[in-house]
This record gives structure tokens, sequence and C-alpha cells, in this order.
């Protein structure tokens, strides 16, 4: 329910992690030097390869955890630049555990726990991942749960990732606020029944998926007074 421009009836508030509050290309920022020229190249093939491992994987009913997509991603983008720097590509899966959060995620989830809503992490992250993730950002204990896929085995945008929230919190879909920079991830959160807010960091054309955001934010500062 909108009441004015904001969301009403949400008691929950779930995020994805990378992309949302994690910056996945903080890994490769940090080793720029090592990479040469193409920091910014590789990252890029990282991320997209890693995403579009977990939906092939998911269609084949292959599932393997999210570090080693990571690392079969890394891989690849590795080969298709022809780096053969063994020591660079652990350092940089090592970076994928201590990714900076966005400067805003603090203080905003900070904001939405002194409000009461309940706060958690919905990600195809193994649960290693993402808590070192969360420690590393220090905002473990602003949060009431972290969600790995793990418990199901599948990836995002499958039904059943969004179950885990409901099932996990005993909330209703409809009273959960669900977070990402990831379209094709908001949409999938849509089609599930969640209210959804696409942050839409990267300035992005909507995709042309089913499912539509509630709301559109740039970052998720925005995201406090959007909420009745
Ligand atoms: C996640 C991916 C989609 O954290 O970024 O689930």
């Amino acid at each position: 329910m909108l009441i004015g421009k904001r969301i009403a009836g949400i008691t929950t508030c779930v995020f994805d992690a990378y992309g949302t509050l994690f910056d996945v290309h903080s890994a490769a920022g940090k080793y720029r030097e090592r990479l040469g020229g193409i920091a910014d190249q590789v990252s890029s093939l990282w991320r997209t390869r890693q995403l579009e491992y977990t939906w092939l994987r998911s269609l084949m009913k292959r599932h393997i955890d999210f570090w080693e997509i990571t690392r079969d991603a890394l891989d690849f983008a590795f080969d298709m630049y022809k780096i053969s720097d063994t020591a660079l590509k652990n350092d940089l899966m090592e970076a994928y555990l201590r990714l900076t959060c966005y400067p805003e995620v603090p203080e905003t989830l900070m904001k939405l726990k002194n409000r009461g809503f309940k706060l958690a992490i919905l990600s195809n992250g193994t649960p290693a991942m993402l808590e070192a993730a969360v420690k590393n950002s220090n905002i473990a204990e602003l949060l009431d749960d972290v969600f790995s896929v793990e418990t199901v085995g599948i990836y995002k945008p499958d039904p059943k990732v969004y179950q885990i929230v409901v099932d996990g919190l005993q909330a209703k879909p409809e009273e959960v606020m669900f977070q990402s920079s990831n379209a094709w991830d908001a949409s999938g959160a849509s089609v599930y029944g969640f209210k959804v807010a696409w942050v839409n960091r990267f300035r992005q054309s909507a995709e042309r998926l089913p499912g539509k955001p509630d709301i559109e934010i740039t970052n998720l500062m925005e995201l406090p007074n959007l909420l009745a």
C-alpha cells in the first residue's frame, strides 16, 4: 500500500548483498596496479560471468556454491585477458571476503533498525562469504539474520530463494521490502510477492522482465523516508 509517496505495512527490510550493500568492484580496485590498465574490464567480466554461471547452473540443476562460482568466473576472466598470475588471482579471491560496503550502508541500516524494522540479508553468497563481508563492514549487530541460498541449493531468481526469508522470519511476503541494485533480482523478488526497491546505482535502463519495482532509488540513503 502506498500512503502519499510512502509504502505502508512493511515490517522487514531485506537486502541483496553483492552490488547492493557491498561493492563487488572494490576487489579489483584494490589491485588496480597489479592488473595493469585493465582492472575495470577484468572486474566487469568477472561479475558478469559470475552471475551468468549462477543462472546457467540453476537451469542445468548443477549447483556448486558461490565461492566456487566466483573462482570459476575469475578463472574465465583471467583466461580471456591472458593473465597468468596465480598469486594475484588468490589475492582477488581473498579481497572478495573483504569487499567494502557502500558509504551510506551503516547509517541507513541504523536508521531502519531504530525505527523497528527487522533487517536481513538474502544473498547468493555462501554463509562463510557473507559472514566475512558483514564482519568486515561492522554491520553484524544491525542485522537480525543473514540468509544464504545454500539452504535451498539454487540461485536467485528462483522463487525458492525468496521463500527462505518468509520461512526464516515468519513474515508475509507483502510485509517484506526487498532492496537490490541488480535489476533482475528486484524483478525476481517482485514476481515472488515482495515489495521492492530497485537501487539503481548505475542509472541503468529498466529491464524488460516481469515484476516491477515499487520504488526506484539511486542509493540506500533514500529508503527510510520512503517507508511509512
Ligand atoms: C547476491 C547477488 C545477486 O548477493 O549479488 O545475491
